[in-house]
């Protein structure tokens, strides 16, 4: 076939070409030799400033706070609601509000090709609010108890227990304003981080309806501003734009001048005032600890009356960061375009509370089983045949519950058996090939080394037995 002719003769006649050219040249016309540059190291990217890797050695933590959300969710009979990641910027301007950090410092925000301006979503409760109108929530059984868990992203200032991407567990209930709600979700916040062994104190404050917190920022810019020269750079700057936000200062220069202040409580009506009380009451009931803060009106505008944070006890001098916050935000839904819903949620910032966790470790038992450490049995083999068996055996076995861990890579039986001692397994399975052929198998007791031949038709049984399974 022509093809293959030419395949066949041309190399043939391009060596003697090529040797004659080369020697030519060496004698005659020495060619510049050519630089070869090395290709350049590629420099591994790192992870972005602010956002971290969660490693299988941190998932312990993750797992037993995932799980403890899960379980408090239930109990008090909360529904998961997954919103997504990315939303129009304009939904949270709206509701946390311009003029607040959040909003105006923190949100990363883009433009997709359409052009629409979105945004990664800083928190959980403006999406589910959201969600509540455009998946027509009100017409379902009030309130909605909802609650979430994944990533968020706030371009804040990277430090001890600040990110750049942070998860939260957030729970939502949308569509009734009771004061025994609010003692309810606090409860629920505080109760879910006492069950991982932390002492927590609950700080609360009420900042009233809307009118009376607007009355309310008149009296204190007017104090404010005539103690002007008193407070910090930062909080001269914020008497204009959020002069509330002057309150969460932690600079010492503007903690006399605050010491002094108007204090909202006094400003709040009648109503709001009752409101207030009986969330505290209720609280009382249920010797929830907590301490009156008169200067707590948190960092999100859409918080109306009832506001709180959770703090460690260990450390209370104000200067720690929250575990967690919320409150109630009654006007949020119709900010948004729905009707009129009352509502009060909190959110757990999970790598906080983890934190807390690990410094509270020695204190309590964390039990949780890595799986990359636990298993019941390890499987070892001997041979091409037997590796090519093993597999099949294994998923058996895991399909009866049976967690195995095997390294069907290698080959050598001592390696395998030092593996299965890594792992803590009691007792270990190895299948050579005369096991092969029997359709036997050995079941190892890796503390006395006694060994026992079973059937393979009988070694789920027999592990079972013997696991007490
Ligand atoms: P937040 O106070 O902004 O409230 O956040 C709640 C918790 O998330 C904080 O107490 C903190 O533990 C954690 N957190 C916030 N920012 C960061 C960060 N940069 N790095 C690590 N952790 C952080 C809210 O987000 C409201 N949506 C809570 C809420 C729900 N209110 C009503 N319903």
């Amino acid at each position: 076939m022509p093809a293959k002719k030419t395949s066949s003769k041309k190399p043939a006649a391009k060596k003697t070409t090529k040797t004659t050219a080369s020697k030519k040249a060496v004698t005659k016309k020495p060619v510049a030799k050519k630089k070869v540059t090395k290709p350049k190291k590629f420099v591994t990217p790192q992870a972005v400033r602010g956002m971290k890797d969660l490693l299988p050695r941190d998932e312990q933590y993750w797992r037993l706070m995932y799980n403890t959300a899960q379980q408090f969710a239930d109990a008090y009979g909360y529904g998961r609601i997954q919103t997504p990641v990315v939303e129009e910027a304009v939904l949270f301007s709206r509701s946390i509000g311009e003029g607040t950090d959040v909003v105006d410092k923190e949100m990363y925000t883009f433009n997709n090709s359409d052009g629409d301006a979105l945004a990664l979503r800083p928190e959980f409760t403006a999406g589910i609010a959201r969600a509540y109108i455009t998946c027509g929530m009100h017409s379902e059984s009030q309130p909605v108890k909802v609650w979430s868990w994944g990533p968020l992203f706030r371009h804040d200032r990277p430090q001890a227990g600040r990110y750049r991407q942070f998860h939260q567990w957030s729970v939502e209930a949308l569509g009734a304003r009771d004061a025994v709600l609010d003692a309810e979700l606090i409860a629920m916040a505080y109760n879910s981080v006492a069950s991982l062994g932390i002492d927590t104190v609950v700080h609360i404050n009420s900042i009233g309806s809307l009118e009376d917190r607007d009355r309310y920022i008149i009296e204190l810019t007017g104090f404010l501003r005539s103690k002007r020269s008193y407070l910090s750079e930062t909080s001269k700057a914020r008497l204009t734009k959020n002069p509330l936000r002057i309150l969460d200062s932690k600079e010492e220069q503007d903690q006399v001048v605050l010491e002094e202040a108007p204090q909202i409580l006094d400003w709040i009506s009648e109503d709001a005032r009752k409101y207030f009380m009986s969330v505290l009451e209720y609280l009382d009931e249920l010797e929830i600890p907590y301490i009156l803060k008169p200067t707590l009106v948190r960092g999100l505008d859409y918080y109306t009356d009832t506001v709180f944070e959770l703090y460690e006890t260990e450390k209370e001098d104000g200067s720690q960061t929250a575990l967690g916050g919320g409150g109630r935000y009654d006007l949020l839904v119709q900010q948004l375009g729905g009707r009129e819903t009352p509502a009060a949620g909190f959110a757990l910032g999970i790598e906080r509370v983890i934190s807390a966790m690990r410094r509270n470790e020695q204190d309590n038992d964390y039990v949780y089983a890595d799986p990359r450490l636990q298993s019941d049995i390890y499987f070892a083999q001997l041979g091409v045949q037997a590796r090519r068996k093993a597999l099949g055996i294994i998923e058996g076995l895991r399909k009866a519950e049976i967690y195995v861990h095997h390294n069907l890579g290698k080959s050598s039986l001592k390696q395998q058996l030092e593996q299965a001692n890594k792992h803590g397994v009691t007792h270990s399975v190895i299948l050579g090939q005369q096991e092969v052929q029997d359709g036997t198998i050995i079941i190892r007791d890796m503390e006395s080394g006694n060994q026992e031949i079973v059937d393979q038709k009988k070694l789920e049984k027999e592990l079972k037995r013997i696991l007490k399974k």
